[in-house]
């Protein structure tokens, strides 16, 4: 009996790893939720049961913890449990507090890396997040914490890092983070990609600058990249604005 923990990757099944899709072919249970792509969900065996704990933003503060519940309670029941998170289930996926909850219960837990779009997403819009000469380094945040009232990042020292910072669940932020980043010191022009559904047939990349970041929009699933990389098109410009169905296809 055990709890796999698995990346599921940014969305392309392309970006599975190998151990999970033998996993997801092994599971007799698939646990998954809102971000997690249906021809990933195809690879499981025709017997497996899908149990969807999708949360959807605005829902009550203790789902969490009812989905550690039905964890528990699935991983007690049966023999191999798949707990899908998309890109990777330690990056603000809540994997950690899944695994802790199953250790406290006796369940056996493992976790499975995944391709995460905090690295994906970047990389589909022809971003190397560190560039020679350029960055030297990246940071990875969420903006889920309002950034006007939060409190544990500090939001003008990631001003004065001087390398690439990405920020994860900002669909909703994205102006409070450009506010708090310029107050805290970087200029207005500093390059920003916004790179939404990367990875899926829908990619789109928008490039602005981060003063004008408040005023464009930002729809969700969406990473957005700040620094100087963020101007970078290392990839052919029209495939990588255009995303993986061009990408994928022949010459
Ligand atoms: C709850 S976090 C989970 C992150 C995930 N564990 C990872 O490693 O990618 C969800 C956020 O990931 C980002 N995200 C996930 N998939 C994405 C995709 N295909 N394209 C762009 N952003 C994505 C978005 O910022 C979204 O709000």
């Amino acid at each position: 009996m055990t709890v796999h923990l698995v990346g599921a990757g940014p969305g392309d099944p392309e970006l599975l790893t190998l151990k999970a899709v033998r996993l997801l072919e092994e599971a007799d249970v698939v646990v998954y939720d809102r971000l997690v792509d249906e021809r990933v969900l195809a690879l499981a065996a025709p017997w497996a049961r899908f149990v969807d704990v999708g949360k959807v933003p605005g829902a009550p503060a203790d789902s969490q913890q009812r989905i550690n519940e039905r964890l528990v309670a699935l991983g007690r029941r049966f023999g191999q449990v798949v707990r899908l998170k998309g890109g990777d289930p330690f990056v603000f996926g809540r994997g950690g507090e899944e695994a802790e909850a199953l250790r406290a219960a006796g369940i056996a837990v493992d976790v499975v890396p995944g391709v995460s779009s905090a690295i994906a997403a970047p990389a589909m819009a022809g971003i190397p997040v560190t560039l020679r000469g350029v960055s030297s380094g990246f940071t990875v945040v969420t903006a889920h914490q309002d950034p006007s009232t939060d409190d544990r990042l500090d939001w003008g020292a990631l001003a004065r890092l001087g390398t690439t910072l990405v920020v994860l669940m900002g669909a909703s932020r994205a102006g409070a983070v450009a506010d708090r980043l310029i107050a805290g010191g970087m200029p207005a022009d500093t390059p920003v990609a916004v790179v939404t559904s990367a990875t899926l047939p829908d990619q789109h990349v928008t490039r602005t600058e981060l003063g004008a970041l408040p005023t464009t929009p930002v729809a969700s699933p969406s990473v957005i990249v700040i620094g100087e990389v963020a101007a970078a098109r290392v990839l052919d410009p029209v495939l990588a604005e255009l995303g993986p169905t061009l990408q994928g296809a022949p010459a």
